[in-house]
């Protein structure tokens, strides 16, 4: 029997990156599940290659939400996995952020994971339990350059993180997931180019980006059995890159090229 068999999973965002290979990883063991996005055709495609359920839906309309649920219930006869991944980037200096892209920032970021939260949390209390996991950011543990909004609204997805867990307990455990440079559409230009590219590697001790299917394992994991002690935990999966301090580590590397002969 596989790992998820009989179970119902919803993914935001699970047309495209991390959301779509999550997708294919939960199925792949069994889950039935609804690729929710606001890419009709990209939902649509994954959902066919796994034989799942597409619904289009903005995260960051809470109506569109709700409804998004009943109809997802409805159609897998009962949820008991929710991975809240939907996401968006945005890179500027915060002075130069104007207010429709602050609150697409924050709408999606942080409300789109609130709104999606609220619906699931009664069908899993009706189900008897089940699984939240949401995927926030290395920004949100510690703020990248122009990204600051991003990275506010990825700490307060870690913060939801910690008071589901709280609220919910026992009978359903809500983690997350901290993902580091991950190559997908939405790093698509620091890919792009050696110059962006190259640092990264460098700053990265395990010298490369890391792949949606790798984060999709960490998200499995956190829906499987397997972690069943855990709960309001976030997990950083960055190949080591926050481990490097940007200022010293340069300094100290060439040190010791000078003084080891
Ligand atoms: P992606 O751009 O490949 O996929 C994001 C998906 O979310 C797309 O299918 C998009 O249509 C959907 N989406 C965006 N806004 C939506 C909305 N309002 N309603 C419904 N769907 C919406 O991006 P990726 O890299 O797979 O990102 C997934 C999550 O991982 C995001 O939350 C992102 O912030 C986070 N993340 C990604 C990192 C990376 O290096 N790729 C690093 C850290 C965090």
């Amino acid at each position: 029997m596989a790992e998820f068999d009989g179970r119902g999973a919803l993914v935001t965002g699970g047309a495209s990156g991390i959301g779509a290979a999550t997708a294919r990883r939960l199925a792949s063991d069994g889950a039935i599940v609804v690729v929710l996005d606001r890419n009709v055709d990209g939902a649509a495609s994954v959902a066919a290659e796994i034989g799942g359920i597409a619904i289009a839906c903005d995260v960051a309309d809470s109506d569109a939400v709700t409804a998004a649920f009943a109809q997802a219930t409805a159609l897998v006869d009962g949820l008991d996995l929710v991975v809240n991944n939907a996401g968006v980037g945005d890179l500027r200096p915060m002075h130069l952020l104007d207010d429709k892209t602050f609150r697409r920032v924050v709408d999606v970021n942080f409300s789109g994971v609130f709104y999606t939260m609220r619906a699931a949390i009664p069908h899993l209390l009706e189900r008897g339990g089940g699984v939240i996991v949401n995927v926030a950011s290395l920004s949100g543990l510690g703020p990248t350059r122009n990204e600051a909004v991003y990275s506010a609204a990825k700490a307060a997805t870690i913060a939801l993180t910690k008071s589901g867990a709280l609220e919910y307990g026992p009978a359903i455990r809500v983690n997350c997931v901290a993902p580091g440079f991950v190559a997908t559409p939405l790093t698509a230009l620091f890919q792009a180019e050696p110059e962006t590219f190259e640092p990264i590697r460098r700053s990265t001790p395990l010298q490369r980006m890391g792949t949606a299917a790798e984060i999709a394992e960490i998200i499995a994991f956190l829906c499987s059995e397997r972690s069943s002690f855990i709960t309001g935990q976030t997990i950083v999966a960055d190949g080591g890159n926050s481990l490097p301090q940007s200022g010293t580590d340069p300094t100290l590397a060439a040190l010791w090229e000078r003084f080891s002969g």
